[in-house]
Order: structure tokens, then C-alpha cells, then sequence
């Protein structure tokens, strides 16, 4: 890259990147929705002029937001691994330092930017660490822009759909010591055999879609995630075979709206995620759950087969966003009030011991209190056993940033501290009803408080602190609870589970 003086500051020239052979990330175009069919791609490989390149350096990779990310992370993380790098949590240590990022609220991005703030003084100290920028912030133009003005220091930004073509953009930003950005605005690919460097050995992710075509009026993650495309069923059973071989004890099958999985699929006809989860019922691995949901897409086969139970877990998180339904209508969502209850207890009925989660936005324009209101009742009715709660956050591009956001801050933050009152007044009445009873707990390891306290999840995802050996980590075990927190459950050792997949 050419550069300029100005002001006699040496400058970098960005000119480049608007010229006509790049495109700058363009959320108008990531919302088109072509017809063009879905690619699979299965030739990812490392070239051999990059093999090798990071023999002796370090990577750090920072993930912010949803667990789409954090899965997302570990292909990065295999992929740097292929190339010979290692991994550290040291910033000092590393020679490459990503930053994998989260669009959904401003909060978000906030953080994000405060840590790019933060590496300019690491640049300094070392000017030959490569700081890069992925996720879902990468895909979006304000952004890339504010990044191209504002903080030079950064060496490599890549989008959502770029992340097998690591390889050749660290290369080409260790080599050419120019900001190199490469953000497509396409509706995405499925590339198939990228390498994965799983975060444990106990629990793992597996994505079986990408992509959101919902386009709540809210929500960023259609425009950052492309269109909606599934993987093949075969490709993803043996994906969750091999895991159960490696002796992962639970898998969570992965998706922005995983109950559209299939839809767009041309191999298999009426094939769903029910049909999936049907399937991966008999893959002899003990639990197997799902995220995320969308009340529109729950299909009744997909109610049947939870029915089933075995290794499919009982918890459903199944987010509702607001009570009232024209709220709902305004969102974009496609459902009614009346309609997410009927689901809601066509589900329970189906799983009894089900325990649900939802998320809820409050604040969005024009809700009323009596609106609100509808929310609240709404929790009440459900008696969620959690809630992720949100003040609603304008996203630049989508149709609600178009309204007027007209609710003042005291009356979101009013209506946020009600409803998370209410929250954990349900989450520690649902814990409360556990007391003196026997869970199933899958040990994942130490808490995080006190490393001589083991902790882990039930099926229904309640976390259980108690004391045991070390060797119990990666088990599942009988736990007898001894005391109900409001968000944890204090168990003592009972025995060894015994493993049930029907
Ligand atoms: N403002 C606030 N919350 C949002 N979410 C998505 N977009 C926004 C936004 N613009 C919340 C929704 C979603 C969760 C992942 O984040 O509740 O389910
Ligand atoms: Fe966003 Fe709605 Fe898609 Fe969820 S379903 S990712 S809230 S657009």
C-alpha cells in the first residue's frame, strides 16, 4: 500500500479498498436473499508456502458473544494450530492476537472497541504482533470504517464468511504490513472439512446450520450470518459419532434458528430437526442438546421425538422476546402471544420434567407499560427457570433503528430491573423445588470459585457445586442437592450414574 504525508504524518493510503475490484462489507447487500444454491465446499487445506509459518509464535484469540462465536473460535484456533502456532492466554506471549466479535447490542461493541484502544499500546511495545478483527462486528460497514480511520494499529479484519481463508490473509498481513481486510457481504457457503481445536473433551458444539432468515426487525445476525443453509445430516452424524468415539459426554447442536434446520436442504426432502435429533437419539453419547430456538419453526415432530427423552436433554430454551402481540408483530417475530403459550405447553406436556429458559427485549419502541406489563405476566405464567434479559439496542440497518427509539433510559432500566427481579424470584423457586432430591450431574470440573469444589450441569442445565475427587471430572454422576441458591444448586456425592441412551 502506497503512502501518503499529510500534515507531515506518514498516513497509510486506504483508497484501495474502495475501488471497484473490493467491496467494502455492505449491509444492503447481505440482506439480499438470492436463489442461488448453497455451496458445499470440501477442499480447505493449508497451502504449502504457509505451512509451518507460525512454528515458534503463540496466538491469542479474545471471543465475545453467543456461542456461535465461541464455536467459531475453535475452528480459528485449529486452523492457526494446522499452521504450526500455539496457543497462549498471555497477550504479552502472542504474536497474534484476534479479537472475535459480537453485533448484537451496543454494550457489545463497546467493549470491543475498548480493547482495541487497549493493543495500541501492546503494538507499540511490539510492532511485529499481528492484531486482528473477525466476527460479526468485521461484517458491518460503520465499523470497518471506524477501524480504517481511527485505529490504524490493527493489522487484519476479516468477516463471518472469511474464516477459512485465514491462512492466506495472516500470511498476506505478516508479509505486506498492510492492514489487510477481506469481508464478504454474500450469503455464505458451508465449507465442511475445517480443522476444529475443541475448548475440553467433555462437552463439544456442533453446528448443524448457519445463517438466519428472520429478519426480526431488531436483530443484526441476518445481515452479519448470511442466509439460512444447512449441513448435510450425514456430515453432521458423523461429525457427532466421532465425538462420541472420543468419549465427549455431551454435544450441543449449534444454529442461529435451529428449528429451520433442513428447510433449505435439496439432498433430502422433509427432513428437520426433528427428524436430526431422531437420528442422533441413538448415537451413543449421553446428552445432546440444542440452541437456539424459534417458537415459529418448532415443529410437531421435533415436540414427539423430545418426547422420546433418552440422551435428548430436557431443557429448552425458547426465546419469547415479548408478551404482547402486537409487540411481537412489531418485532418481526411471526408468532402471537397465544401461540408461544400453546407451544410453550405443548412442549411440557410432551417433556413434563422440561425446565425452559427464554431471552426478553424491554424497551423497544413504543412499548407501552401496559405492554410491558404483558411481558411480565407472561413470566409469571411460564415460571421460566431463567431468563437472558435486554435492553433494546438500535442496530444501524435493520428496520427498528428506522423508529424512533422513544422509551427513556430510566423507564428501560425500571422495566429491565422489574422483569430481573421477577426472573430470579422464579429461578430460585424452581432451584428451591430440587432440595433434598437426587440429580444427574455432568462433571465439567472445578468452580470457578473454589478449585477444591467440583461443578457441573443437570440435564435441565442447573448448575451443581459439590465436593469429590478430581477423578470424577468428565463423569455423570449422582448428585444429592443440599441447598438451592437462586442461579446454583450445593449437592453432596451419591454414586456413579449409570448411563441411559435408549
Ligand atoms: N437489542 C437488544 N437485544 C437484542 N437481542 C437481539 N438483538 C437485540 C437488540 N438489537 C437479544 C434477543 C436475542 C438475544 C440473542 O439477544 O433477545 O434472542
Ligand atoms: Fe436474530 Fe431473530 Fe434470527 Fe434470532 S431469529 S438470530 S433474534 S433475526
Amino acid at each position: 500500500m502506497s503512502e501518503t504525508k499529510v500534515n507531515n504524518k506518514t498516513e497509510k493510503d486506504y483508497s484501495k479498498y474502495f475501488q471497484t475490484t473490493f467491496q467494502p462489507p455492505s449491509l444492503k447487500e447481505a440482506r439480499r436473499r438470492r436463489k442461488k444454491t448453497v455451496q458445499f465446499l470440501n477442499d480447505f487445506s493449508i497451502p504449502e508456502d504457509i505451512k509451518g509459518i507460525g512454528k515458534d509464535k503463540k496466538f491469542l484469540i479474545r471471543t465475545y458473544g453467543c456461542q456461535m462465536n465461541e464455536h467459531d473460535t475453535e475452528v480459528m484456533a485449529g486452523i492457526l494450530s494446522e499452521i504450526g502456532y500455539t496457543a497462549t492466554d498471555r497477550e504479552e506471549d502472542a504474536d497474534i492476537i484476534l479479537l472475535n466479535t459480537c453485533a448484537i447490542r451496543e454494550n457489545a461493541e463497546n467493549k470491543v472497541f475498548g480493547e482495541i484502544g487497549h493493543l495500541k499500546n501492546l503494538k507499540r511495545e511490539n510492532p511485529n504482533l499481528i492484531l486482528g478483527v473477525c466476527g460479526c462486528m468485521a461484517q458491518e460497514e460503520s465499523v470497518v470504517n471506524r477501524i480504517l480511520e481511527k485505529h490504524q494499529h490493527m493489522d487484519l479484519i476479516f468477516g463471518t464468511h472469511n474464516i477459512h481463508r485465514l491462512p492466506q490473509l495472516l500470511k498476506e498481513a505478516l508479509f505486506s504490513k498492510e492492514m489487510v481486510m477481506e469481508v464478504w457481504s454474500k450469503e455464505g457457503d458451508v465449507v465442511e472439512n475445517l480443522p476444529r481445536m475443541r475448548k475440553g473433551n467433555i462437552r463439544a458444539w456442533v453446528n448443524i446450520m448457519y445463517g438466519c432468515d428472520k429478519f426480526c426487525t431488531y436483530c443484526i445476525v441476518p445481515y452479519t450470518r448470511g442466509k439460512e443453509r444447512s449441513r448435510h445430516p450425514k456430515e453432521i452424524i458423523d461429525e457427532v459419532r466421532e465425538l462420541a468415539r472420543q468419549g465427549y459426554k455431551e454435544i450441543t447442536l449449534l444454529g442461529q434458528n435451529v428449528n429451520a434446520y433442513g428447510k433449505d436442504l435439496e439432498s433430502v426432502e422433509n427432513y428437520g430437526l426433528g427428524d436430526l435429533m431422531d437420528e442422533i437419539r441413538k448415537i451413543d453419547i449421553p446428552r445432546v442438546r440444542f440452541t437456539t430456538s424459534h417458537p415459529r419453526d418448532f415443529d410437531d415432530h421435533l415436540v414427539e421425538v423430545l418426547g422420546k427423552g433418552g440422551n435428548l436433554v430436557e431443557h429448552i430454551h425458547l426465546p419469547v422476546q415479548s408478551g404482547n402481540s402486537d409487540m411481537l408483530k412489531i418485532m418481526g417475530r411471526k408468532y402471537t402471544r397465544e401461540r408461544y403459550l400453546e407451544l410453550f405447553y405443548k412442549i411440557k406436556e410432551a417433556v413434563p420434567n422440561a425446565s425452559f429458559t427464554t431471552d426478553i427485549i424491554v424497551g423497544f419502541p413504543n412499548e407501552t407499560d401496559e405492554q410491558f406489563e404483558d411481558t411480565m405476566s407472561l413470566v409469571r405464567e411460564c415460571q421460566f427457570d431463567g431468563a437472558y434479559t435486554f435492553i433494546y439496542s438500535p442496530r444501524e440497518g435493520t428496520p427498528a433503528a428506522r423508529m424512533e427509539d422513544n422509551i427513556p433510559m430510566s423507564v428501560k432500566k425500571e422495566r429491565l430491573q422489574r422483569l430481573n427481579e421477577l426472573v430470579n424470584e422464579l429461578a430460585a423457586k424452581s432451584n428451591a423445588k430440587l432440595k433434598d432430591q437426587v440429580v444427574e450431574v455432568l462433571v465439567e470440573g472445578t468452580s470457578k470459585k473454589n478449585p477444591k469444589v467440583l461443578s457441573g450441569h443437570t440435564r435441565t442445565n442447573k448448575v451443581v457445586n459439590f465436593r469429590g475427587p478430581k477423578s470424577l471430572i468428565g463423569e455423570l454422576v449422582n448428585v444429592r442437592v443440599t441447598e438451592a441458591k437462586t442461579w446454583t444448586l450445593d449437592g453432596e456425592f451419591v454414586e456413579k450414574a449409570g448411563v441411559s441412551v435408549k
